[in-house]
């Protein structure tokens, strides 16, 4: 079995073609070229670059075999609870369960740091993130009205609780199995 641990800084994963590390100073022109192109209210190069010195912020990027960027995520670990900050994948790389490797890495890493509970916020009407989300146990818990600057639409609250059972860490480890699968089926 691959060790799951995706996320040690220098440690390539046995995930197929994709591997995934920390971010470091030097990744986020390529992080922040991508928010760009998935966030319709992009952070900025001086954000990403504050983030790397924040001691309570942790990131995780995607690499395509060839060395391409396709793929981000962050959170806050505060106390005992993990605030995801954004996740997004490159539009040409979507649906080859990056998205899912990158939130269940963060989640993995969490619990291995603690984190009982996870939270997030989503646009109401991006139905992928949120079916993303609802996959791996998030549930919604509340509304916030006209969160979203640019055009006024609702995020939903989202929370996982009893990340670090025993049952949601049997979810993880298969949720990887399971993209290794899709890797290995799906890769030339
Ligand atoms: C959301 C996002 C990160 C998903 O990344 P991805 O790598 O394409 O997603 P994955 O291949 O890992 O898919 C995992 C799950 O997400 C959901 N999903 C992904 N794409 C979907 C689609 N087009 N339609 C419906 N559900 C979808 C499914 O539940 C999927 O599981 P499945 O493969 O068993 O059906 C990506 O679409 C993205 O970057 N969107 C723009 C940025 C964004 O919205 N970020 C979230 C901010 S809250």
């Amino acid at each position: 079995m691959n060790d799951h641990r995706l996320y040690e800084q220098d440690a390539p994963t046995g995930f197929g073609p994709i591997t995934i590390r920390h971010m470091v100073l030097e990744d986020i022109e390529e992080v922040a070229r991508l928010e760009r192109r998935s966030n319709a209210l992009p952070w900025s190069l001086n954000a990403y670059a504050t983030e790397i010195g924040n001691t309570v912020a942790h990131y995780l990027i995607a690499r395509d075999r060839d060395g391409t960027l396709v793929g981000y995520g962050g959170m806050w670990i505060v106390m005992d609870e993990a605030h995801f900050t954004n996740i997004a994948v490159d539009p040409s790389a979507r649906r080859r369960k990056i998205g899912e490797r990158l939130l269940l890495s963060l989640l993995q890493y969490g619990v291995e740091h603690g984190t009982l509970r996870a939270t997030l916020e989503v646009r109401e009407r991006n139905k992928v993130a949120h079916n993303l989300y609802l996959k791996h146990g998030f549930e919604d818990v509340s509304v916030r009205k006209n969160y979203y600057s640019d055009n006024q639409e609702n995020a939903v609250i989202m929370w996982l609780e009893n990340m670090a059972s025993p049952e949601y860490c049997e979810h993880m480890r298969r949720g990887m199995e399971i993209a290794d699968a899709w890797d290995a089926a799906n890769t030339p």
